[in-house]
């Protein structure tokens, strides 16, 4: 066959883009990503201060055992500090013991390793001798003495290592001799956490974090920050970063709305430290006072001491050590200020609220810290309401960035490569805070590589990280993630590799490139208008619907159909099969039992493929359309609404691939589920300034090799360095059984007259690092 030569050549001075902190990280407590995870501490509960409102099966003995002759009881009578009220009352006769399971399997400890055991305690009557273990099923693994004396609250310390290797390991105090005494804060730490800190990291994970190379990392969460009580005393309270500093016995632990507790042993200070010690800019985001899963705001003649929250962080990350919050800063062990240069308000915004209450924060910002990038923030989903309402918000009071978020099917990624093509990039720039295809499959990594090259060569985006970051194996909240892990090991994804390869080979600036007979747009899917089954479901209701019609909009002819009741099964009542290509379904609908609505389905092909109309969705919050590929999700609109117990007129009218629905006559859903499409290579250029490398970022989305010249106009380079993801089936991933299944590869080449001849191997990331060394 005669194949035209395809080309991509790059203009090596022809900057167009500063590249800035484009690829950074997002770390949020959910997943138990931090307890549990990157901060190292195993004793879980360790203050027993767990209780039934971070979770309904918790209590203060949550994993906690007793064995032997001992009595035991949970009581605040002389509690060490009013922000940890509880601690463990113990009647120990000879050989009674208190153990603590720890997270997933228990206590993972490794021969030959040091840990740090801690714990508060007063004995009642004399002294108590104390036997720290950590044993799996009886054989002891690690093994320690303490002597506890005196009534007052004292901390005692005790360096242990381990003996034998165990992933399942209890922590096991027994009182030898029996005894009466009080115990908190009991705590066990691996020695060699990230950077040897004491009381600090999970090593592996930290590193594994690190060695992406993270240009910045947004803390402390998404629905973390937001969801939640106005009061900061509460225990349910939405995060508020002054109540996280200080010693780690005198933090308050919290409710996390992910459905756990938070012992908040990594705190403000300790991400401000991560980011430095790992090079990233810290971006934290805090809320704007007002709670969008409720809908409940601070009255606004309180906001202040939310927009003072703002103020004194920035006061406490960049502030002189003569200023208050600076001075605590400097209290807590760090001098030197955090160079802060971003803060975010607000997380996912929905409903008016929130947008009330920004222009406080974002006026109190601008005039005492002007040089300080401010983050405003849209709703959950690429459109709809709550995005245009973010937007409408950040260029109305000029915020620097805003935070977009969205989690689709790698089909959506796929049709909306260009999604930032129209943005303007005089206004504010694009954050994308969270983002991520639904899945840990190779074929998902791909497709994020290719979405990222588009977000590297638009010039609306500033900033973008994946999400969720991590995932504790055992306690899933969200999926996917890009590293998994349980108490011994971790999992890097292939969608971890490409954040990593993309983050590690960033540069400085986007340059110029042009390609050459590469423009072939590949159709996934060949069906220009949406047709199939049309049904209706319960969304955990029972409900009537009557007056059903479908009018074929071509031809003008209507069909009434069945009315339907609806029952709390959710099952799918079939209406019909739908053939034509523009068509309007209308009905009336009224609820007579629960609290959400309908699902109505349509474009139906099967369970996993189809289209659906979310008539208050979400806990009765949206009226959305989704488009589901394969089993997964994408929300293409969004419009905020509560169904009540009262009649609905209903319409959904299908033209092509463009919907629209009215509820009541009124115009609430217009969009168009587009379809996806492959383009033969997904190509950035980019040079890195400071280390003098011209990159070259290329997937291949396609089943087929292509065999491309690669040509750089500009300075003279003569070697480069190739690192590939490639050679996998699109189900791939990796595992803890197989972990470095799919891992990049790196070859040297050297590059004569500055050009180069490559096959980029089907299905396949390529990163083309071209350099001044090597080869001569
Ligand atoms: O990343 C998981 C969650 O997704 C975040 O908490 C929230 O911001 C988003 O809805």
């Amino acid at each position: 066959m005669n194949q035209k030569k395809k080309q991509i050549k790059v203009f090596q001075n022809q900057d167009y883009k500063e590249l800035g902190i484009l690829y950074g990280l997002f770390f949020e407590d959910l997943n138990h990503a931090a307890d549990g995870g990157l901060y190292a501490e195993m004793v879980q509960n360790r203050s027993f201060e767990y209780c039934g409102m971070d979770k309904k099966e918790y209590h203060a003995l949550t994993a906690w055992e007793k064995a032997g002759a001992i009595e035991w009881e949970v009581r605040t009578e002389r509690s060490m500090h009013a922000e940890k009220p509880h601690y463990l009352h113990v009647e120990a006769q000879p050989g009674g013991a208190v153990c603590n399971t720890g997270y997933n399997a228990g206590f993972f400890v490794e021969a030959g390793k040091g840990y740090d055991f801690s714990m508060y305690a007063g004995s009642v009557d004399g002294n108590v001798s104390i036997r720290v273990t950590v044993e799996e099923e009886g054989v002891v693994c690690a093994d320690g003495h303490l002597e506890i004396s005196g009534g007052t609250w004292k901390k005692y310390e005790l360096q242990m290592n381990a003996s034998r290797t165990t992933i399942c390991g209890h922590l096991v105090l027994t009182f030898e001799a029996g005894g009466i005494c009080d115990l908190d804060m009991i705590s066990f730490f691996p020695q060699d956490t990230f950077l040897g800190k004491k009381g600090g990291l999970r090593k592996d994970i930290a590193e594994a974090l690190q060695e992406m190379n993270p240009k910045f990392m947004r803390f402390p969460g998404g629905c973390l920050v937001h969801d939640g009580s106005l009061n900061d005393h509460d225990r349910n309270s939405m995060y508020r970063w002054k109540r996280t500093l200080g010693k780690v016995e005198e933090r308050p632990t919290w409710r996390s709305n992910w459905g756990y507790n938070q012992s908040l042993g990594l705190g403000y200070f300790e991400y401000f430290c991560f980011c430095e010690e790992i090079c990233a800019e810290p971006v934290p985001i805090l809320p704007g006072g007002f709670n969008p899963h409720k809908g409940v705001g601070v009255p606004l003649w309180k906001i202040g001491e939310w927009v003072d929250d703002a103020l004194d962080l920035i006061e406490f990350a960049n502030g002189s050590c003569d200023t208050v919050w600076g001075k605590i800063r400097k209290d807590l062990g760090h001098e030197a200020p955090f160079h802060l240069k971003y803060i975010g308000i607000g997380n996912e915004e929905v409903g008016d609220g929130f947008f009330e209450r920004y222009p406080y924060f974002h006026q109190a910002i601008r005039e005492k810290y002007p040089e300080i990038k401010i983050i405003n923030t849209s709703g959950p989903f690429a459109s709809g309401e709550s995005y245009e309402a973010g937007w409408r918000s950040a260029k109305k009071y000029g915020s620097d960035l805003i935070d977009e978020h969205y989690y689709s099917a790698p089909e959506w990624f796929l049709a909306n490569m260009h999604h930032y093509e129209d943005y303007d990039e005089n206004g504010p720039k694009v954050f994308l805070g969270e983002y991520a295809s639904w899945g840990n499959t190779y074929y998902n990594a791909l497709v994020e590589a290719a979405y990222m090259t588009h977000l590297e060569r638009s010039k609306a985006v500033a900033m973008a990280c994946y999400a969720p970051m991590l995932c504790n194996v055992d306690y899933v909240n969200w999926k996917p993630d890009m590293l998994w892990f349980n108490n011994h090991a971790i999992l890097k994804t292939p969608n971890y590799y490409v954040q990593k390869l993309f983050m590690q080979n960033q540069g400085t600036d986007a340059v110029t490139f042009e390609t050459t007979n590469l423009d072939e747009i590949i159709p996934l899917v060949d069906e220009k208008a949406i047709t199939g089954k049309f049904a209706i479901a319960g969304n955990d209701i029972e409900g009537t619907i009557w007056d059903v019609r479908v009018t074929d909009c071509n031809t003008g002819d209507v069909i009434t159909l069945h009315d339907i009741q609806i029952d709390k099964n959710n099952l799918e009542n079939l209406l019909m099969e739908i053939k034509n290509s523009h068509y309007k379904v209308s009905f009336r609908f009224r609820r007579t039992a629960g609290r959400k609505g309908l699902k109505i389905y349509f474009g139906e092909k099967d369970e996993k493929n189809r289209l659906i109309w979310e008539f208050g969705g979400w806990d009765n919050w949206d009226c959305n359309i989704a488009s589901c590929y394969a089993g997964r999700s994408s929300t293409i609109s969004q419009r905020l609404f509560h169904v009540e117990d009262i009649e609905y007129f209903l319409e959904l009218e299908v033209e092509d691939r463009r919907i629209r629905t009215w509820v009541n006559g009124v115009l609430y859903n217009d969009t168009a589920d587009c379809l996806p499409k492959l383009e033969e290579l997904y190509v950035t250029a980019s040079v890195d300034r400071s280390s003098g490398r011209t990159i070259l970022k290329v997937v291949n989305l396609t089943g087929e090799e292509k065999d491309v010249l690669l040509s750089l106009d500009g300075p003279a380079r003569n070697s480069v360095i190739v690192t590939c993801l490639k050679g996998h089936g699109l189900d791939e991933t990796n595992s803890f059984e197989n972990p470095d299944n799919i891992i990049p590869q790196t070859e040297r080449f050297p590059v004569y007259g500055n050009e180069l001849s490559y096959t980029f191997t089907s299905h396949s990331v390529t990163i083309l690092s071209f350099e001044n060394d090597g080869f001569c």
